[in-house]
């Protein structure tokens, strides 16, 4: 399925090519940006699953749509597209007023669905209709029921969920596009504070990011893999249109014959598909 929302740096144009390379062995799996979940709502379930964000009002609106959804609908029933509404809401979810939950979580997906290129800072001025989105956020409830909701940084929730068994899905704030995430505040020096958090760990691990010289320098150490892909990129969708962008996916175990090959071929996978993928597939570093 698809999420619920759009958000910038969603991974919806990438999904597939992560899904396939996840590792087949792990039964945990947690997603550690989580933004809109775009992978974590496309792939099958996992026995266990943890969606995690910085973001407070984020994990918050995704507690709701678990929660609450017909609360939540109700709130969003007679909501309006207009500029004025759009700024107060902004405004009060940047304020210290208190808010209900479920009022909170209503203007918060008000402002991405009504802000320019889901950016949550100006007024988008489209067509925007709420009902329609209603049957999925129904869907995503059932889909979110079994999955458990955390809001920490992602060095603590690392620790806490590394386990042989565990695969955690990471996509952080781009190099050099940090500053896209007003309510967190990531910075240069925290893609180094991850590298270090995710090196040591017993569990696997599966990065995409954007391909920067940095990032391929962070990476090049023994025992991880990094692959090169292209995708649509919705940041740069606003300013050009249609242009691929260069991606890095890196991993702690090779993608190939735990991911790609490893996978039971299910009634929808093509094999036709995964032949092509192993075909395009571009390692850029693999220790020997
Ligand atoms: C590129 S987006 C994730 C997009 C997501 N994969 C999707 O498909 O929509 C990065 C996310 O990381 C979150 N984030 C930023 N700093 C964080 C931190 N220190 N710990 C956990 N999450 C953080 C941001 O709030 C943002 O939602």
């Amino acid at each position: 399925m698809n999420s619920f929302m759009s958000w910038v740096g969603g991974k919806k144009a990438l999904r597939d090519e992560i899904i396939v390379r996840l590792a087949d062995s792990c039964d945990r799996y947690v997603e550690v940006f989580g933004g809109g979940g775009w992978v974590l709502f496309r792939k099958n379930p996992h026995p266990f699953e943890v969606y995690n964000d910085f973001n407070p009002n984020l994990t918050n609106l995704y507690r709701c749509v678990r929660e609450h959804s017909q609360e939540l609908h109700d709130e969003l029933e007679y909501v309006l597209n207009s500029r004025l509404d759009f700024e107060y809401v902004r405004e009060m979810l940047h304020s210290k007023t208190v808010l209900p939950d479920v009022r909170r979580a209503a203007y918060f997906y008000q402002v991405i669905r009504q802000s320019y290129a889901s950016g949550l800072d100006s007024f988008g001025a489209q067509p925007c209709g709420m009902w329609e989105k209603f049957p999925i956020i129904r869907c995503a409830a059932g889909r979110l029921q079994r999955v458990v909701i955390e809001n920490k940084d992602f060095e603590k929730l690392i620790v806490q969920y590394d386990r042989p068994n565990t695969q955690f899905y990471l996509d952080p704030p781009y190099y050099a596009t940090e500053d896209y995430y007003e309510d967190v505040g990531f910075t240069r020096a925290d893609h180094e504070r991850l590298c270090n958090a995710l090196l040591g760990i017993e569990g696997k691990f599966l990065l995409s990011y954007n391909d920067c010289p940095e990032i391929r320098e962070l990476y090049s150490k023994p025992g991880i893999t990094i692959e090169t892909t292209t995708r649509l990129s919705n940041i740069a969708q606003r300013y050009d249109a249609g242009k691929q962008y260069p991606e890095l996916l890196i991993a702690n175990y090779d993608t190939l014959t735990e991911g790609i090959l490893a996978r039971q071929l299910t009634f929808f996978d093509d094999p036709e598909d995964i032949k092509s993928r192993i075909q395009e597939r571009k390692v850029l570093w693999k220790p020997n």
